[in-house]
């Protein structure tokens, strides 16, 4: 009998399965795997970092939000990428992790997952995965990139404020095969490392194979937005996804580029 559920042991076949050499710390429970990430990257324990658990008790999102990350539901993980500084298009790594996270969903259930911009990852229009990417400085350059991913896998009752806006795979998946949640999360970190190490996608001077898959996969192209930014808020069409993942956005104001700040859909 397969154990389907998080483990260190099966986390592990599975990263040998891929050839993916990866610094595995499992956590059973921990607070937040970010916050672990980042602790151990200031400690020098970077090297291709893997932090892993399945109950987080003070899970984050982007803009302070908190992330809903109840024991054994889903996956909440975090990747440390190195940052050499010669990265041609580092702003690129946030929407590598959302297709990365795609992918596995596409090939693994035939789940057509779509991408809020930057990187919310929704099914039929619920959020089914969240991203939130933190950047640790030394000596007053960027160093390393936490990635961190928190993905709903089992079906479940969401609690009332997320009812009708999040989903899981056990919700969306109508065949049989097994919801092994080691494979999929090694899956994902494999799909990162195709993109970022194999494909080279964050120094090459072609990323007109991400960029199409980007605005393919886009949940946010097309829409009318309401734009969120530290210094303002107002409405806009998104046009278009740029050469750095960043949104095109028109409206009578003129056309713009936003590389940071949030956007809601406006049905
Ligand atoms: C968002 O939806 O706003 C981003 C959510 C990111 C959640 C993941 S779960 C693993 C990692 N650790 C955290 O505390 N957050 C990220």
């Amino acid at each position: 009998m397969k154990n389907l559920e998080l483990n260190e042991k099966s986390l592990v076949y599975h990263l040998k399965q891929y050839r993916a050499k990866k610094f595995l710390k499992y956590y059973p429970e921990t607070t937040s795997t970010n916050d672990i990430a980042k602790k151990m990257c200031h400690e020098g324990k970077n090297k291709e970092l893997l932090v892993v658990t399945d109950y987080q008790t003070a899970g984050k999102g982007r803009t302070g939000r908190s992330f809903y990350s109840p024991k054994g539901a889903g996956i909440y993980f975090s990747v440390v990428h190195e940052i050499s500084g010669n990265e041609k298009n580092f702003d690129l790594i946030s929407s590598i992790a959302g297709l990365a996270v795609r992918d596995t969903l596409y090939n693994m259930f035939d789940i057509d997952a779509k991408i809020k911009w930057p990187n919310d990852i929704l099914v039929n229009d619920k959020k089914i995965c969240g991203i939130l990417c933190e950047i640790i400085n030394e000596n007053g350059r960027p160093r390393y990139v936490v990635i961190g991913i928190g993905l709903n896998i089992e079906k479940i009752d969401f609690p009332d404020e997320l009812e009708y806006t999040a989903t899981s795979i056990g919700n969306e998946y109508q065949g049989k095969e097994e919801l092994d949640h080691n494979e999929i999360l090694v899956d994902i970190v494999n799909n990162i490392d195709r993109y970022v190490i194999r494909n080279n996608a964050l120094n090459s001077y072609d990323n007109s194979d991400v960029i199409s898959r980007l605005k393919a996969h886009s949940a946010t192209v097309g829409q009318l937005v309401h734009v969120i930014k530290p210094d303002g808020e107002f409405d806009a069409r998104a046009v278009d996804i740029d050469v750095n993942g960043g949104l095109v956005i028109s409206n009578a104001e003129g056309t713009s580029t936003l590389t940071s700040g949030e956007v809601v859909h406006i049905r």
